[in-house]
């Protein structure tokens, strides 16, 4: 009988994490220091980072050692098990074999985990009392949430206020799990007051919750900031669903031919693709994908470009592709995905041919979640469905150029928080936004004066 989940037993968990820096072909821009316009060093990241993390982010050894309690609380849901979609391929008649790695299986319902138990791990061993973070879905608060429980951190969480308003109950997890929780922007901060005056129906953004969460961070000693994406060494610790899918396709005797994920900062995409990638690098052939928001198109409209990591530019400035960190997303659902820019690896890589982009409105994207949830049973979060809406049109074009491709993609959670989105599509009642290409053209003005 061929196997429709492969899963691996917890002795296969990964003991290092790979880090792309050390093989990476392509040159990557430092971060800069705003005021200066110069590299910044470990100093600067370090009243808002603990060092280990800090050291990380500068590593360039290949693998890095997963420390022995961060591997203990990954056993609660790792490895992850790979799915063969056997029901969807069946159902779309294409002889392409389309596999998951299904990230939803962890307490929080997604990826995000895989990080915020580490970085509350070095934090806790380095005295940290406190950390705050932002969420967009409130995927990554609920991860981080969990992760300060199990290390006895406490937790503040400023929440996107749309997605606030949209998933009450992500609020109620992430009390349960003893965080404080804010709709963002929020009156607890200077960026979040300043917001408000202008704009006090603001639907908030990834940016303005960054800013306030930094600032927090920033303005208490006991206290550290925590980020869900972007930087280098969350990418690192997302690795572990790539080693793991690398195995577990080892095992099925197959190699996937295109590595898919959503990309809101590029932690899920890089989680599940570096690993593949240094194959790449040494000549294999797949093709990885980022899939993004056509609301909010950072790779396939943006520009690789300097700029603030946060709305109220108090982040060093990162060469990414962006559209503006004064650009608010349009209130689409995905809120995982409504980000002005994304991790520098993965603008580096794009912008020298290693990735694709495509960007997709939520409507065709709504489409094949719901025929995923009708055929292999889970209900995805509106994030991870971008991904699933490739890899269906991936398997789509195989069966019409009759050949047989091997798709990978990373579930990276799941939607049951997301049920109103659900609601709203199924009464026909989910909007398309158009490109808001004025608001972004405003954003991108400003970031002539930022370039070195
Ligand atoms: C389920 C899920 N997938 C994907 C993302 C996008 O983030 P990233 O690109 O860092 O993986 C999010 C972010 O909140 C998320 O909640």
């Amino acid at each position: 009988m061929e196997a429709v989940k492969i899963v691996l037993p917890e002795e296969e968990i990964p003991k290092v994490w790979y880090n792309i820096l050390s093989d990476l072909p392509v040159p990557l821009d430092p971060p800069l220091h705003p005021a200066t316009k110069q590299p910044i060093g470990p100093d600067d990241l370090a009243p808002l980072f603990p060092r280990e993390l800090i050291l990380q982010e500068v590593s360039r050894e290949r693998w890095i050692e997963i420390p022995k309690p961060v591997r203990d609380i990954y056993r609660l849901w790792r490895p992850t098990p790979l799915y063969r979609a056997r029901r969807l391929e069946e159902t779309l008649k294409t002889p392409a074999h389309i596999y998951y790695k299904y990230e939803g299986v962890s307490p929080a319902g997604s990826h995000k985990p895989n990080t915020a138990v580490a970085q509350a791990f070095f934090n806790k061993i380095e005295g940290t009392r406190r950390l705050t973070t932002e969420t967009g879905a409130g995927q990554w608060g609920s991860a981080l949430a969990m992760a300060c429980r199990l290390f006895d951190l406490e937790c503040t969480v400023y929440m996107v206020r749309v997605s606030y308003q949209q998933k009450p109950y992500r609020r109620v997890i992430m009390e349960t799990w003893g965080a404080e929780v804010l709709s963002s922007p929020s009156d607890r901060t200077r960026a979040g007051r300043s917001i408000l005056e202008t704009d006090p129906d603001s639907p908030g953004s990834l940016g303005i919750a960054i800013s306030e969460a930094v600032e927090d961070a920033a303005t208490h000693d006991d206290t550290k900031y925590s980020l869900g994406s972007v930087l280098n060494h969350v990418l690192l610790h997302q690795t572990v669903i790539g080693l793991e899918a690398k195995r577990q396709m080892e095992i099925v005797g197959e190699a996937p031919d295109v590595v898919i994920a959503c990309c809101g900062g590029g932690s899920n995409l890089a989680g599940l693709s570096f690993p593949f990638l240094a194959d790449k690098f040494k000549g294999s052939k797949i093709r990885v994908v980022a899939v993004e928001p056509a609301a909010c198109p950072t790779l396939t409209k943006g520009k690789y470009l300097y700029d603030f990591g946060d709305t109220a530019a108090t982040t060093p400035l990162i060469k990414m592709y962006t559209l503006g960190h004064g650009f608010i997303p349009p209130g689409i659902h995905a809120g995982g995905l409504r980000y002005h820019g994304d991790a520098p690896t993965i603008c580096a890589l794009y912008h020298h041919g290693y990735l694709e982009a495509v960007a997709y409105h939520q409507n065709p994207v709504f489409e094949a979640a719901v025929l995923f949830a009708r055929t292999e049973g889970i209900v995805p979060a509106p994030e991870s469905a971008h991904a699933i809406r490739k890899a269906i049109d991936e398997a789509i074009e195989a069966r019409e150029a009759g050949e047989k491709r091997v798709i990978l993609f990373n579930l990276s959670g799941h939607g049951h928080f997301d049920l109103k989105a659900y609601e709203e599509y199924l009464g026909g009642k989910l909007k398309d936004f158009t490109y808001p290409e004025e608001e972004i053209n405003r954003a991108m003005a400003d970031l002539a004066t930022l370039q070195p």
